[in-house]
């Protein structure tokens, strides 16, 4: 192999850049030349009309400078046509014409779909888990998943100091489109008293419930952690009826969110304020901790190392602390286990 190259896709998160990196620095230490790839799979289609806005040298030079930075330097996308199997066909010839004889595909799971249908028409490709969401069950953490939990955490401790100064509850949303580990992570690791999240069915009377039993132990400072997927697991409630029975102006057929939980629960606690804060994306675009950069740099290197040693449909993840690599059907495969104790430990002390 003389020549790979490397993209990110999907969600930006954490330690993208550190990766670029790694991968960089690796790629030069085993001679081998490297494409940056732009706007995830979009960038094999070049759909710039000309290849080298898409896929161009990666100085390693630049790169250097890029490695602590938040965001990714190629730009990331997701792309639906890349489902299609003519268009991953066009993808291959567009890698041939650049002289791409490898690839290293930094994004969750969707990116690995893809990383996997490129392997099957004869392009080694390995994946490295970048996502805050912490979704991929094979690995014990993906890239960018430690830096997004400290940032929640920073930033619930804020919002804590604010409902202590007032009395007052706090919901917060934090991010995670199926997966609950950024709210139950940063729940526990702020004290929150209640969390909710997709994995377990839920609903508003329990949470008021259980806010109420806090509060008549003198708890009126308690914090609600959401995460964003959590409505998909929450028993129906009819949110126009409920405000509008209460005087809260409301629109029929308005659905539940972070600030509408906020005002049905200061209703049913009887509190006289609760607010809501949607964290978004100050969770994704954060400099990188020591443990996402760390991972990064390890997850780059092996990922190279594998390509320069011929060896692709692989993907990069963490076992028992250590770096590792599995082939990218079975880590697809594996069954993500949801924390139960530590989510019952939150809701119920
Ligand atoms: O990268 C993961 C994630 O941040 C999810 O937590 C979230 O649901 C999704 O991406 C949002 O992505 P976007 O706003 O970029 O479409």
């Amino acid at each position: 192999m003389r020549r790979i190259g490397v993209l990110t896709s999907g969600g930006d998160s954490p330690g993208m850049n550190a990766a670029i990196m790694a991968v960089a620095r690796s790629a030069a230490y085993h001679e081998l030349s490297l494409i940056g790839v732009k706007h995830g799979y979009n960038g094999l289609l070049c759909k710039s009309h000309n290849i080298h806005d898409d896929m161009a040298e990666l100085d390693l030079d630049t790169v250097l400078d890029i490695a602590d930075q938040p965001g990714t330097y190629l730009r990331t996308a997701r792309c639906v046509e890349f489902k299609q199997p003519e268009v991953r066909e066009r993808a291959v010839e567009n890698l041939r014409k650049m002289g791409v004889e490898g690839l290293v595909v930094i994004g969750g799971d969707g990116s690995y779909q893809g990383a996997m249908r490129l392997c099957e028409l004869g392009i080694p490709t390995i994946g490295i888990p970048g996502t805050i969401d912490n979704d991929l069950a094979y690995t014990e953490m993906t890239l960018g998943y430690d830096t997004a939990v400290n940032s929640c955490v920073s930033d619930i401790r804020a919002i804590r100091a604010t409902s202590r100064s007032h009395d007052r509850p706090a919901v917060i949303e934090v991010m995670g489109r199926h997966c609950g580990d950024i709210a139950l992570k940063s729940a526990a690791s702020t004290g929150a008293e209640i969390v909710v999240v997709p994995e377990v069915r839920w609903s508003i009377d329990q949470v008021a419930d259980r806010l109420n039993a806090l509060i008549a132990r003198g708890n009126n400072r308690v914090s609600v952690v959401v995460a964003e997927g959590a409505w998909e697991s929450m028993e129906p409630f009819d949110v126009y009826g409920f405000l509008t029975a209460n005087g809260v102006q409301c629109y029929p057929g308005e659905v539940i969110s972070s600030p509408r939980l906020a005002s049905i629960l200061k209703l049913k606690c009887g509190m006289v304020e609760a607010r809501a804060t949607i964290l978004g994306y100050t969770q994704r675009g954060q400099h990188p901790s020591a443990y996402d950069s760390s991972f990064a740099f390890e997850a780059g290197n092996l990922a190279v190392k594998l390509l320069s040693n011929g060896i692709g449909n692989q993907v990069v993840g963490i076992k028992d602390g250590r770096i590792f690599y599995m082939p990218i059907a079975d880590a697809l495969r594996c069954k993500r286990s949801f924390n139960m104790e530590l989510y019952n430990l939150i809701n119920s002390l």
